[in-house]
């Protein structure tokens, strides 16, 4: 049986424009002599329909084949191109919830899933109706295989509320959170998978910081990252269920991947005409991609940068008595200001940052369940970083 999507995901799949497969099928006189006459400045019409480029869609393939380490090949007909890693959440919040329907993640989250899944797809104005269903974990390790069971609780506890609740969306690797790590252990992704099979929920993984993890000396057992992907799903979940996000942030490409559910995909489809890559981010995407030195050289160099900076970063949180949560992936640190400032509120400490022209969000905003966090950004340049420090640490004394 296919992952069920809503009625208004079975809707948009039914609207896939027709003349998405006259795109799919252009001659060429080598390639694809019986297709369709190409006019011409392909990349600058639109291309080979809404969703990508065929030539993206394969060196996608082609790289996460390599980096993300599927259990089965991924091909491009298992993923569809979108502008922005936000757009193809959305996709999933379209075409797997209806209004009303809830989303599980746990707390704290990166804040914009509020509007991902409620503000388009809620479609009424008064109302985000796509809504989020938080996960609270108390003293619990969120990426531990207890955390599991705080899912379990809440989903009953929705549940006897009359909540209808679709889906659990994982950001795997955290953002915002550190707690000894970042990266999810195999052993809890099946465990998540299990959970969802168990209560006929899809499953979302946000894999958008994959790429983005690199040795912290400090926590030398942390997991690396492990794509959902990469794990055999046989016995354990409906393949159907599984969907995956990955993209590059400032080239505004994203993708939804989905190896099993071809409807979600078509749906995905009958809303791409929002949701079409630039061609010329997508023509870049795919020479950056198609050169193996320069991804080699790029990922290594992005990891030992980001590995610099934390480890200036924490040095300096350390010299100042500034708690803050261990991690070895992407790009914030979860540090405790309410700790250093006592008797402060968020919107205090935040003024007293502002004074200094200096932005980190509270953990307020990110569904915190504790006050005094906050989410410090440190994959700045040094000088940058060591100025927004400094600033920081005034701030507070
Ligand atoms: C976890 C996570 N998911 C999704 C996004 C959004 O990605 P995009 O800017 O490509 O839409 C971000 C951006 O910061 C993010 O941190």
């Amino acid at each position: 049986m296919q992952g069920e999507l809503s009625e208004r995901g079975k809707g948009l799949a039914a609207q896939r424009p027709s003349f998405l497969a006259v795109l799919s099928d252009l001659w060429s006189p080598t390639s694809n002599p019986d297709g369709i006459l190409q006019a011409n400045a392909h990349a600058l019409t639109y291309g080979d329909g809404f969703s990508g480029s065929h030539k993206l869609k394969e060196s996608l393939c082609r790289f996460m084949n390599s980096q993300f380490s599927p259990q089965s090949t991924l091909y491009p007909s298992h993923l569809v191109i979108t502008s922005g890693v936000s757009n193809a959440i959305e996709c999933c919040a379209w075409a797997l919830a209806d209004h009303g329907d809830f989303v599980m993640v746990g707390r704290p989250y990166f804040n914009a899933f509020r509007t991902t899944f409620g503000m388009r797809p809620g479609a009424r104005l008064t109302d985000f109706s796509v809504r989020l269903l938080e996960v609270d974990f108390g003293e619990i390790d969120p990426f531990s295989m207890a955390a599991v069971q705080q899912y379990e609780r809440a989903l009953t506890e929705g549940k006897s509320r009359g909540l209808r609740i679709k889906a659990l969306i994982l950001c795997s690797p955290h953002n915002p959170l550190g707690n000894l790590g970042r990266c999810y252990p195999e052993s809890v992704l099946k465990e998540y998978l299990k959970f969802c099979s168990r209560n006929g929920l899809h499953v979302i993984s946000d894999e958008i910081y994959a790429l983005s993890v690199w040795d912290n000396p400090c926590i030398p057992d942390a997991p690396g990252f492990r794509s959902i992907l990469s794990i055999n799903l046989e016995g354990i979940i409906d393949p159907s269920f599984v969907h995956t996000d990955f993209g590059a942030t400032g080239l505004r490409i994203g993708c939804l991947v989905s190896q099993s559910n071809k409807l979600l995909l078509e749906a995905a489809e009958g809303i791409s005409l929002y949701n079409i890559p630039s061609s010329l981010a997508d023509q870049i995407t795919t020479s950056l991609l198609l050169d193996d030195s320069f991804v080699t050289k790029y990922i290594a160099i992005n990891r030992a940068r980001l590995a610099d900076s934390y480890h200036f970063a924490t040095k300096t949180l350390r010299s100042h008595g500034i708690p803050y949560l261990e991690c070895n992936a992407a790009f914030f640190i979860w540090i405790n200001l309410g700790a250093v400032v006592k008797d402060s509120t968020a919107e205090d400490i935040l003024g007293r940052l502002r004074k200094e022209k200096i932005y980190i969000a509270a953990g307020e905003h990110y569904g915190a369940e504790e006050t005094g966090w906050f989410r410090l950004v440190f994959s700045h340049p040094l000088n940058v970083l060591e100025e927004g420090l400094k600033r920081m640490i005034q701030s507070i004394q």
